[in-house]
């Protein structure tokens, strides 16, 4: 099977993964609206494309709190990739140095953060946070985190409870017996009482940052008045996200969020988007209206589902190249 576009490898992971899996990659909460709205809102904007202005030369490099990436693509935080390819998130950490992109490696993954740093040593990598009630688990991660090299915080804010997934009840979803959440082990069991701490506020970031000199990012940002917030609480970084429309259903499409972020916070910080993008217009779009960087999350899962490290390299690489030809084409 030629896999010519993203839709390619969503096919093959549904048609290959364990219901289980794919139900999980795909789930969003309650009827789905956000995450559908996620990729609808992208088909509503439309370019102004300009001509005749020599696009022979294309420099899709970016930097990222200053260090530089190959094009503006990373890949999202997203758990149990092991549920995907069984090398998990080393497979991941290797497609992301291959394509010298950053990759930001959730809480929930399947592999220690010692084993991600030595798949892919000196690949440009965060960490995702989730805060903890048992708050010496998250301290204990952080400086494990910084210790290895990792080179921000990626704190996800929309997460005080998981939301409602239907299949995922429906289908009983906890992990294999075989796989653990291995930065984890002993701090909780995955199916019994949420171990996250749903009372975390702005507050927070000040004990965060007496943790760590990383600069921390703050991920799960829709309005204006939350960016605000995060300039004045001292973040390097914000990602504009829904969690994939996993967990507030009716919230925005987070392409129609970004506006009012980047207009809030003035250029002050860093502002990423993530939700949706499946083809490389839709990077272009999000850049065009003031994203620095898109992330992707499913599509990185498809990709490993494929082929492992070489299947999201491919999916980053179809990226790519559409994102240049788009940027040719729109002048
Ligand atoms: C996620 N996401 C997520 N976010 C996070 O901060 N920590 C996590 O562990 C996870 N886990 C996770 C698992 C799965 C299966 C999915 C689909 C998503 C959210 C993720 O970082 C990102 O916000 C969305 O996936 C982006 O939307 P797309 O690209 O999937 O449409």
């Amino acid at each position: 099977m030629a896999m010519v576009c993203l839709s390619d490898f969503e096919a093959y992971a549904k048609k290959y993964l364990p219901k289980i899996a794919w139900d999980f990659f795909a789930a969003g909460a309650d009827d789905c609206s956000t995450r559908d709205e996620n990729l609808l809102a992208y088909k509503r904007i439309r370019f102004r494309p300009r001509m005749l202005r020599d696009v022979s030369m294309m420099d899709i490099r970016t930097k990222l709190l200053g260090t530089e990436i190959s094009f503006p693509v990373g890949i999202a935080p997203t758990g149990f990739h092991q549920l995907a390819w069984p090398d998990g998130e080393k497979s991941t950490a290797r497609a992301a140095k291959a394509m010298n992109t950053c990759y930001i490696a959730s809480t929930y993954s399947t592999c220690t953060l010692e084993e991600i740093s030595a798949a892919a040593p000196g690949g440009l990598r965060w960490f995702q946070l989730y805060i903890h009630r048992n708050r010496a688990v998250s301290q204990q991660l952080v400086q494990r985190a910084e210790a290895l090299g990792f080179q921000a915080l990626v704190l996800t804010a929309d997460l005080p409870y998981t939301g409602k997934r239907r299949d995922d009840v429906r289908n009983g979803f906890c992990l294999p017996p075989h796989m653990k959440l291995k930065n984890l082990e002993g701090a909780f069991e995955v199916c019994k009482m949420s171990p996250l701490d749903p009372s975390v506020t702005w507050n927070d970031i000040y004990w965060l940052q007496s943790l760590t000199h990383l600069p921390i990012i703050i991920k799960g940002i829709l309005t204006r008045e939350d960016a605000e917030l995060a300039v004045r609480h001292g973040v390097q970084g914000i990602i504009v996200s829904n969690h994939g429309g996993r967990q507030l259903d009716g919230g925005p499409a987070t392409i129609d969020a970004l506006v009012e972020v980047v207009e809030a916070v003035q250029g002050k910080v860093e502002v990423y988007l993530d939700g949706g993008i499946r083809k490389g217009s839709d990077v272009l779009k999000a850049l065009a209206l003031g994203a620095k960087c898109v992330f992707i999350g499913r599509p990185a899962l498809w990709g490993l589902a494929y082929k492992g490290e070489e299947g999201l390299q491919d999916v980053l690489r179809i990226l790519q190249d559409e994102f240049c030809l788009s940027m040719a084409l729109a002048g």
